[in-house]
């Protein structure tokens, strides 16, 4: 079984990153063959709009991929952009997609209904997210729920493309965790950078700590008892804590008498503990400059190499194969 998953360069991660995808990026790693992430540093300029941020985004972005556990001897850690055929295979893909398809996608259409233009970029945006997991023969797609719309689309495209003309791709699937598939942010909405609404996963802990304390809750009587599965502290809570952590939390929610400050205090103690190992593997990484760029040139090459393959099966099959000489 092949997995792939992709994460934009915007900004540094946050917990909806880390507990809807990354988590699942180091569950699934096992071998560096068969399990492939990215940096979607092309999708990124949908939005990125200025070098040297995209140069330090991209680095940031691997550094805390690493930090959070992505091991090269595992995984195959590369940037988009290193796979030009990714870019090539997009236009196959492109040629066999209908206009309705993409206008019905959410992140075009909130774009648009927000009364922003979008641009082609934007639009075909799931276009070239169908590439990056067609180019490499991808079983299962680990993602936060937000994504599994696209996944379809590349679900679709692959399926259009192998009426055509035979059997190219692998169809992809999406998998997403029952318990984090949508991690709420600061405000109980998605925790989402747009919303500016996140946690980073190394945030300062002092400012950690702060944005904890100003969590939304509402303002129910401290001795009532109110229900754990409904209340966004305790989802973000429970993503942390232990199996009887999260039992014992659920009891007193169900209970009443107890105030939200307490659920806060025991969330920024267990985050903080919870990230730490993660901090230090990331600060060893980045005074080693060269060995994350080692990783990503690794990396490039054997996604490379796989996409290439694919890249020929789906030019063969559509006759557009380079012409012998
Ligand atoms: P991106 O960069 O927005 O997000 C990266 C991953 O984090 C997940 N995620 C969340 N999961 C749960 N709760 C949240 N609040 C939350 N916020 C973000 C996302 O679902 C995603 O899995 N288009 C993709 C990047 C991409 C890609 C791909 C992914 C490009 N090509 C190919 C998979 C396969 C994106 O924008 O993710």
């Amino acid at each position: 079984m092949r997995v792939l998953s992709g994460i934009q360069p915007t900004g540094r991660f946050h917990w909806g990153n880390y507990f809807g995808a990354i988590a699942q990026y180091i569950q699934l790693q096992g071998d560096c063959n068969k399990a492939f992430y990215f940096i979607a540093n092309l999708h990124a300029l949908t939005t990125v709009r200025d070098s040297k941020r995209m140069q330090a985004n991209m680095l940031d972005a691997a550094l805390d991929l690493l930090g959070l556990g992505l091991d090269p001897e595992q995984a195959t850690l590369f940037v988009q952009s290193d796979v030009p055929e990714v870019s090539q295979l997009t236009w196959l893909l492109m040629t066999v997609c209908p206009m309705g398809l993409l206008e019905r996608c959410h992140a075009y259409k909130e774009k648009k209904a927000r009364g922003l233009t979008a641009d082609a970029g934007l639009f075909t945006y799931p276009v070239l997210m169908a590439a990056d997991i067609l180019a490499y023969d991808s079983d299962l797609v680990p993602v936060g729920e937000d994504q599994l719309q696209h996944i379809e689309v590349a679900r679709d495209l692959a399926g259009s493309f192998n009426h055509l003309f035979g059997d190219v791709f692998v169809l992809p699937k999406g998998k997403v965790l029952d318990s984090s598939a949508k991690v709420p942010g600061l405000d109980g909405e998605k925790m989402s950078k747009s919303y500016g609404n996140t946690i980073e996963c190394f945030e300062d802990l002092k400012q950690q700590r702060k944005k904890i304390m100003r969590i939304a809750t509402d303002s129910r009587p401290l001795e009532d008892p109110k229900d754990p599965d409904t209340d966004h502290l305790f989802q973000l809570y429970a993503n942390f804590a232990t199996d009887s952590q999260r039992q014992e939390m659920a009891d007193l929610y169900r209970r009443g008498g107890f105030g939200y400050g307490q659920v806060k205090k025991a969330l920024a103690d267990a985050a903080e503990a919870f990230f730490d190992p993660a901090r230090q593997r990331r600060e060893y990484f980045a005074t080693r400059p060269d060995l994350v760029r080692d990783i990503l040139n690794q990396g490039a090459k054997r996604a490379r190499a796989k996409a290439a393959e694919v890249l020929a099966r789906a030019e063969a099959a559509c006759g557009v194969a380079a012409s012998p000489n």
